[in-house]
């Protein structure tokens, strides 16, 4: 396979500036189909807003993002959803008045019919595990279920590139086996992740590759192996030992 039929997704030079604070500088890189790339950096170092410029809901000032050859300049999230890039939420919002199957099913009905669409609903919960409640009201759920009924909504719009900001957290050791176990089946079905997390020895082993942003700059970009050791990494983030962050 040629580079460039193995890259999925090309990001070049992307800037983005809130009033007086520039949150993303001249970002620039490219994940192959398939790979599993950590993005990890300081409180503040741009990593949600990223995330929310590749999926449309924040405009760079400058920089373009390709997905599968397509620029996605412009276009809104349900857009490039339907061209098979989301991302989960950090901060997760469900209709709580609503039930876990239709809190799901909304994102299905981007590329299917209603009934289509709780089908695949239902297939998304049982990947999550989440099948048993999926009758229930969202808002009586758990803070951990909750997380995952927000992977199970990004799943059901059948993304080639998925996004997960920080779906680990709030997660004891167990639920956090869990998702990583879906995160690996997911890579062998084919989908492309880049997964923001603070949980580092989650992070080193999961991913394939990491990148640090830090001041909206990326800092490093390698193996987790290169980045645990990494002087500058190490200076602006991991502190003196990664077993000092759990
Ligand atoms: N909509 C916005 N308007 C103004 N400033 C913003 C906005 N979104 C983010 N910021 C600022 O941009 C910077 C980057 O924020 P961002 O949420 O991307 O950081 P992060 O790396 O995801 O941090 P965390 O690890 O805490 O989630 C922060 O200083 C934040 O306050
Ligand atoms: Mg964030």
């Amino acid at each position: 396979m040629t580079a460039e039929a193995m890259t999925v997704l090309d990001i070049r030079g992307i800037s983005r500036r809130f009033g007086g604070l520039q949150a993303l500088s001249g970002v620039s890189f490219s994940v192959n189909k398939g790979e599993i790339v950590g993005v990890i950096g300081p409180n503040g170092a741009g990593k949600t807003t990223l995330f929310s410029t590749l999926v449309g809901l924040i405009r760079p000032d400058s920089g373009t993002i390709t997905l599968d050859g397509k620029n996605l300049a412009g276009l809104k999230p349900h857009r490039v959803a339907a061209l098979g890039m989301t991302k989960t939420f950090q901060n997760v919002a469900l209709f709580a008045e609503s039930s876990v199957l239709d809190n799901v099913l909304t994102a299905g009905l981007l590329r299917h019919g209603v009934e289509a669409a709780r089908s695949e609903a239902l297939n998304c919960l049982d990947r999550v595990g989440l099948r048993a409640v999926a009758h229930k009201q969202a808002g009586d759920l758990s803070f951990p279920e909750r997380a995952r009924v927000e992977l199970a909504r990004a799943l059901c719009t059948a993304p080639k590139v998925l996004l997960l900001d920080e779906v680990m957290a709030a997660l004891n050791h167990s639920e956090m086996q869990e998702i990583m176990a879906l995160i690996r089946s997911l890579r062998r079905d084919g989908v492309t992740l880049l997964i923001v997390e603070h949980h580092m020895r989650a992070i080193m082993n999961v991913c394939d590759r990491i990148m640090v942003l830090n001041f909206g700059r990326l800092l490093a970009d390698g193996t987790p192996e290169q980045v645990a050791h990494d002087p500058e990494v190490i200076e602006a983030y991991l502190g003196r030992s990664l077993e000092k962050r759990r």
